[in-house]
């Protein structure tokens, strides 16, 4: 309800009155009243006059759940979210959720990580308001082998929604960097419990350099973000709720399929290194192959010389541009 409310302010200019918020959403003025108290401790700008209404001053680029619920479709990915000021790591809060029994589809999301965590034990750059630290809670009948699979499930809906919301052109560096002019935008951290036969829950960890206008130099040339490519500022929550909606269709399609191939095409078109040379780094060793595509369980298949075909697996190996990062 809180979020209703919130969408409807947003979406009026002028004052709306207690009276019609009553009436529109069924309970009385005294309750839309202290929902509007929420929202004012939850810091916006609402302005109240006599006679008039209320009116929501201010549009700050907010990720609170009531910001992002006031946009969200009505899916069961992201109906339920816990914010955070600053935690340690998105992904931190999941594992703790799902111990605690929480439903699949919980997200998090935070203005600020202290302790983000990277790929191959990394850590992410998480920096306040300039960007999305969000995980996803999902709780699939997997068999463990499967779970990377969610990863480029991920990584489509991110690149759909980031085309959709952007007009950039974006790209998938496999198995799941986004990347844009080249430069990484966006990471996916995959978590999960499980024992040798069953998947407990997996934990999606979306990182999203979004409003970022400078970098550490240690990344500086392989990092960018959605402002300083697209020169102006999106909307984070818009960005978060059409994320969920997308990531439910995609999910729903691949559990139903049990694999990739609904999505094979659609991962290609958005695959930067589709018919270039890359570098393969395993155990330390690097050789030189031309990037073919994926397959349906999301494995790059690569060609030699030779013509001769092979898969690598992305737990085993690294990929790299010849020259450089993509
Ligand atoms: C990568 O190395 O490319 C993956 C980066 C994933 C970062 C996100 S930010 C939200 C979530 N919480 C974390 O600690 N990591 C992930």
């Amino acid at each position: 309800m809180k979020a209703e409310i919130l969408k409807l302010l947003r979406e009026c200019e002028d004052y709306i009155s207690g009276e019609r918020l009553s009436k529109e959403f069924g309970v009385s003025r005294t309750a839309i009243w202290k929902y509007i108290h929420q929202l004012k401790e939850e810091g916006y700008q609402i302005e109240s006059v006599t006679r008039k209404g209320y009116r929501l001053i201010e549009n700050a680029d907010r990720i609170t759940a009531s910001e992002i619920l006031s946009r969200n479709h009505a899916g069961w990915v992201g109906k339920e979210i816990e914010y955070y000021e600053v935690t340690d790591s998105t992904n931190q809060r999941i594992r703790e959720f799902a111990e605690d029994g929480r439903a699949n589809g919980l997200l998090a999301v935070t203005e600020e990580q202290t302790g983000g965590k990277g790929r191959r034990g990394r850590t992410w750059i998480s920096p306040k308001g300039s960007g999305i630290w969000m995980s996803l809670l999902l709780r699939p009948e997997l068999e463990p082998d499967q779970a990377s699979m969610v990863t480029v499930v991920a990584a489509v809906a991110l690149a759909k929604t980031m085309t959709k919301l952007t007009e950039l052109d974006v790209k998938i560096k496999w198995p799941n960097d986004i990347v844009v002019n080249k430069k990484k935008v966006s990471g996916i951290l995959t978590e999960m419990s499980a024992d040798m036969d069953q998947i407990y829950y997996i934990i999606v960890g979306i990182g999203i350099n979004v409003n970022t206008m400078q970098f550490p130099d240690e990344i500086k040339n392989i990092a960018t973000s959605i402002a300083i490519e697209k020169g102006e500022c999106i909307s984070r929550a818009e960005f978060i709720a059409e994320f969920c909606a997308q990531f439910e269709r995609y999910y729903e399609q691949f559990l139903e399929k049990g694999n990739l191939s609904f999505i094979q095409g659609e991962y290609e078109s958005y695959l930067i290194n589709i018919g270039r040379e890359v570098k393969i780094i395993k155990n330390r060793k690097e050789m030189i192959r031309k990037a073919i595509g994926i397959n349906e369980l999301g494995e790059l298949i690569v060609e030699d010389e030779d013509g001769k075909q092979e898969v690598v697996f992305s737990g085993e190996v690294s990929v790299r541009g010849i020259y450089d990062y993509v």
